[in-house]
């Protein structure tokens, strides 16, 4: 079965203008992504996404900075039913995601824009979903992003986020290994590249209780983080709110 996957541009004429941080920090490593996110292990993190958002049958989801759709394509597969629209800058990777669910035969609906304006209707959202992404966004885009998900959620919809975040402690011990030559870089490189992700300013915005704090001052009541993972490219956090 082929699905009937489109692409709705929706950006204002100043945004097609508008630079962004694209999935591998640079454009012309974007052919890489997906290959790259499985060596590391992404899947695996969305798995937990998935399980934290709990989405159920017929619900409306917004995959914010969605790339290449992995985690929409991973909703999809626990649960067939959910109504998934995936929102990002880079019609480079909406065009791969919208290949792969042709592929796979399901229903995605694809949105080029910002996550700053969600692809909704006031209070029409059973949730939004977001992973890796929000530390790519500038801290005016994170603001608005954190009030727009408010507008769109219905009361009861949650926004779920995993990013890199959380305590920054194992950052610390990392920048802390002191050593030089080529053995020494070898035997840290997993410290060294986590500590690289730890200390880099879009990152920097995540960590301890970033994500947390950026939604509990657009409103949300109950923001906190439900689940995080230590992966090797540094602490990964799973927050989540509830609109009240
Ligand atoms: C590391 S990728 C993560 C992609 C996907 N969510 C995943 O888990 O594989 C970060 C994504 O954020 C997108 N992005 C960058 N700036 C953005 C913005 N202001 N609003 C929404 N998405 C943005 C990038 O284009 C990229 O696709």
């Amino acid at each position: 079965m082929t699905a009937d996957i489109r692409i709705l541009d929706q950006r204002t004429p100043e945004e097609r203008d508008r630079p962004f941080l694209p999935g591998m920090g640079k454009a012309w490593l974007m052919p890489l992504y997906d290959a790259f996110s499985r060596v590391a292990g992404v899947r695996a993190l969305h798995q937990r996404a998935v399980e934290a958002a709990d989405v159920e049958p017929g619900q409306a989801v917004v995959d914010v900075g969605c790339g290449t759709g992995n985690l929409s394509l991973a909703i999809l597969a626990a649960q067939p039913d959910a109504r998934i629209t995936g929102l990002d800058p880079d019609g480079h990777s909406l065009r791969r995601a919208a290949r792969k669910a042709r592929r796979r035969g399901v229903a995605l609906t694809l949105v080029q824009g910002y996550a700053n304006r969600i692809p909704a209707e006031d209070a029409s959202l059973d949730h939004i979903v977001s992973s890796l992404a929000l530390h790519h966004v500038d801290d005016d885009g994170r603001v608005a992003f954190a009030h727009d998900a408010l507008r769109a959620l219905r009361p009861g919809g949650t926004v779920t986020i995993l990013d890199f975040g959380g305590s920054t402690s194992h950052a610390e011990d990392a920048h802390h290994q002191h050593g030089h030559g080529p053995a020494h870089v070898l035997r840290h490189l997993p410290q060294l590249l986590r500590s690289r992700v730890a200390h880099s300013p879009p990152v920097a915005r995540n960590l301890d209780d970033g994500i947390v704090a950026l939604l509990a001052e657009a409103g949300f009541d109950d923001a906190r983080e439900v689940d995080h993972v230590d992966h090797r490219f540094g602490r990964v956090t799973i927050v989540q709110a509830t609109r009240t």
